[in-house]
């Protein structure tokens, strides 16, 4: 674990940076500092491989003060990776990556051998090994940025805004590559941003810097959306903090109804045993085709052009109560329709049903039955047709 203790960094000319800022942060999660330009986020992360030292305070790495180790050691076992990579242009993107192994003498086949390694890992393909930095994308050369820091398998690795130079959609899949690595490394890694977005996507713990170099908040993020502790972290959070907390509640629990749902070869007894202000028709698989109204539909011939929209479906059990209800609000009918992993109807839900649920899930809180900190995919699955 890293711990700071009334930590304060007062540069030269005076600024105070950081102002006793006291921090725990937990092994082999993400934890993130967020706020505005200036708060002193750059700083506190260089204070944790002393780039920079404070000025007060200590901090240690399992209960040794940093001060203490030499500053080499310290660097290796901390990967740290910057916003535009901060590559070697002159080295190709192999010899980048195996920039530390070879500066802690590992022989140059193994080097590049791990770094090979490490760029599938970050889902770069082999091709690219050979060219320079000037001809990879940007988003390319930040997944270039994390093989290269994670090289010598450090325990620590320091994050300080590493995608924020990147398009939104490149961003996103930054985002769930570096979740996917956490997962199956289990870092430690202390993450630097100024988008609440991005805290509260990958953080297990976040923490609230404001102006000053002050703390002004330090806890998971549902519970930073549930409960901001004063009106800057509300304001810093922004206008839509429920919808988003939304994200952190499952939605396996909504009760479906399949009683609207029928066949597109329905017979004339199931059409009239379906019950609903409109129906949903699927395919012969159960894959769903689109909405009717049941005075328009004649058994055994259902027509997919009459039909409106279904909109597109959630997973229940992948997907969070956010994705039903954006599911339902979008839906023409009010219905959203969940499916399973292979896109076959499994039931609909009224919008009304969502909002009890919600109602229900704020009431419990987002601890009930969630171990995981991490939202439920956020997002409305693209899976299903
Ligand atoms: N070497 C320095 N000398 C004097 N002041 C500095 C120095 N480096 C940073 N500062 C000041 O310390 C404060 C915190 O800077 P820091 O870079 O840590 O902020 P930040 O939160 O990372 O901001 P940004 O989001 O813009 O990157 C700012 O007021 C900055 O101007
Ligand atoms: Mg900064």
């Amino acid at each position: 674990m890293i711990r700071m203790e009334s930590v304060t960094k007062r540069y030269p000319d005076g600024t105070v940076a950081v102002d006793r800022l006291s921090l725990e942060i937990p092994d082999r999660s993400i934890t993130v500092l967020v706020g505005p330009s200036g708060c002193g986020k750059t700083t506190t992360l260089r204070m944790i491989n002393r780039m920079v030292e404070p000025t007060e305070g200590t901090i240690s790495l399992d209960g040794a003060d940093l001060q203490q180790q030499p500053v080499t050691t310290l660097r290796r076992s901390m990967g740290y990776v910057i916003q535009n990579a901060g590559l070697f242009q002159h080295r190709t993107i192999l010899d980048n990556i195996a920039t530390v192994p070879r500066m802690i003498g590992w022989g140059k086949q193994k080097s590049r051998e791990r770094a090979a390694e490490l760029m599938e890992r970050v889902g770069l393909d082999a091709s690219l090994g050979k060219r320079y930095p000037y001809q990879l994308s940007g988003g390319q050369q930040q997944r270039v940025g994390v093989a290269r820091a994670l090289a010598a398998d450090p325990p620590v690795l320091l994050m300080d805004e590493p995608f924020s130079a990147v398009d939104p959609v490149v961003r996103k899949g930054l985002q769930d590559e570096l979740l996917r690595i956490q997962d199956e490394l289990g870092k430690t890694i202390v993450f630097v941003t100024h988008d609440i977005d991005e805290a509260v996507k990958l953080g297990s713990m976040v923490a609230v810097m404001r102006t000053g170099g002050r703390l002004a908040q330090f806890a998971p993020p549902a519970e930073l959306l549930s409960d901001p502790a004063d009106d800057f972290v509300e304001d810093f959070l922004g206008a839509d903090r429920g919808i988003r907390r939304l994200s952190f509640f499952p939605s396996a629990g909504l009760e479906l109804t399949t009683r609207p749902v029928v066949r597109v070869d329905a017979t004339a007894e199931q059409l009239a045993a379906a019950d609903g202000p409109y129906l949903l028709v699927t395919d012969a698989d159960g894959r769903p085709l689109g909405w009717a109204e049941p005075r328009d539909l004649t058994p055994g011939a259902l027509v997919p052009e009459r039909l409106l929209s279904h909109g597109r479906p959630f997973l229940p059990g992948t997907d969070s109560l956010r994705a039903a209800l954006d599911c339902a609000v979008l839906s023409p009918t009010g219905w959203a329709v969940a499916v399973d992993a292979d896109g076959r109807v499994t039931g609909v839900v009224s919008q009304q049903a969502v909002g009890e649920a919600i109602r229900a899930a704020h009431g419990a809180g987002p601890a009930a039955g969630t171990p995981a900190a991490r939202p439920a995919t956020a997002a409305v699955t693209e899976a299903a047709p």
